[in-house]
């Protein structure tokens, strides 16, 4: 039991680093409001963070609609009365090469994780305001090296890094701490199905791909959720206050140049 009043809400916190870092957080929040589609991976998450002493509302919404981000918002200051942390995780931009790419899929990738994200920041601003808060938004290091291969990954990546800057920017005249995390390779679901189509593509087994992966890409291993969930407690902690408008890389080594 954390015995502290704060509420943290966790997009995407169904699976993978959105659901490694709710129960994370669970150990310095008191409630978590968890956001993602799928109602039973949510009960799953909620049931764990209820088991560590906080207090879990799953909210099973997709946040790529207009409106989900309103809901969210309204839901949990309906039930909690306040919100100290936002943590954007939900992604799902289609891996799809540049020339390849239908302008449905680009807007679908935008709708969920840009402005996903982008709306909840806006509706949950004023609240975050009043606590002196903290976003911290989803990026990845596919942003600083953006491939052909998986054109919008890292073109809505760095879309995102830069609604940051801005967002931080407002942030330092209201009080509320903004900053994006940016993960290299990260073994989730997310990452196996980028893995397969690597494996395909050069014509290796999955298990081969995986080494094959690791090997190009010049790290020493593929970072877990929780490494991850790590890095973000650590910059929504009390801790971290004076950090704001960064950028926070963590990636194995992936990125080379400085
Ligand atoms: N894994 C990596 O190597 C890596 C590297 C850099 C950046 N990232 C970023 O980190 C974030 C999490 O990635 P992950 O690897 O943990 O992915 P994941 O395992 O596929 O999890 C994605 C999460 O987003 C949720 N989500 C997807 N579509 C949604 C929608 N329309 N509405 C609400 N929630 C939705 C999923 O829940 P439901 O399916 O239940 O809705 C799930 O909880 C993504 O933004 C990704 O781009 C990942």
């Amino acid at each position: 039991m954390t015995g502290d009043k704060r509420l943290a809400i966790v997009t995407g916190a169904s699976r993978g680093i959105g659901r490694a870092t709710a129960l994370r957080l669970a150990e310095d929040f008191g409630g978590l409001v968890l956001v993602a589609r799928n109602e039973e991976g949510l009960a799953s998450a909620a049931d764990a963070i209820r088991a560590a002493g906080a207090q879990a509302l799953p909210l099973a919404i997709d946040l790529s609609q207009p409106q989900a981000a309103e809901i969210i918002v309204a839901r949990t200051l309906e039930r909690f009365g306040r919100i100290d942390a936002l943590v954007n995780v939900a992604g799902a931009v289609p891996q799809t090469d540049l020339f390849a790419m239908s302008d449905e899929e680009w807007a679908d990738g935008l709708a969920l994780k840009f402005h996903g994200a982008r709306r909840l920041a806006l509706n949950a601003w004023d609240a975050l305001r009043q606590a002196g808060g903290s976003i911290v938004f989803m990026s990845g290091s596919s942003a600083l090296a953006p491939k052909a291969a998986l054109a919008a990954v890292g073109t809505i990546n760095a879309a995102i890094s830069a609604l940051a800057k801005a967002f931080a920017e407002r942030g330092v005249t209201d009080g509320v701490q903004v900053n994006a995390v940016l993960p290299g390779p990260v073994m989730t679901d997310r990452r196996r199905s980028m893995l397969e189509k690597y494996a395909v593509s050069k014509g290796l087994s999955f298990d081969a791909a995986i080494g094959a992966f690791a090997r190009e890409t010049g790290i020493a291993r593929y970072g877990e959720p929780e490494d991850i969930a790590e890095l973000i407690a650590f910059i929504v902690s009390s801790r971290a206050r004076w950090m704001t408008g960064a950028t926070l890389r963590m990636d194995g080594g992936e990125i080379k140049a400085v």
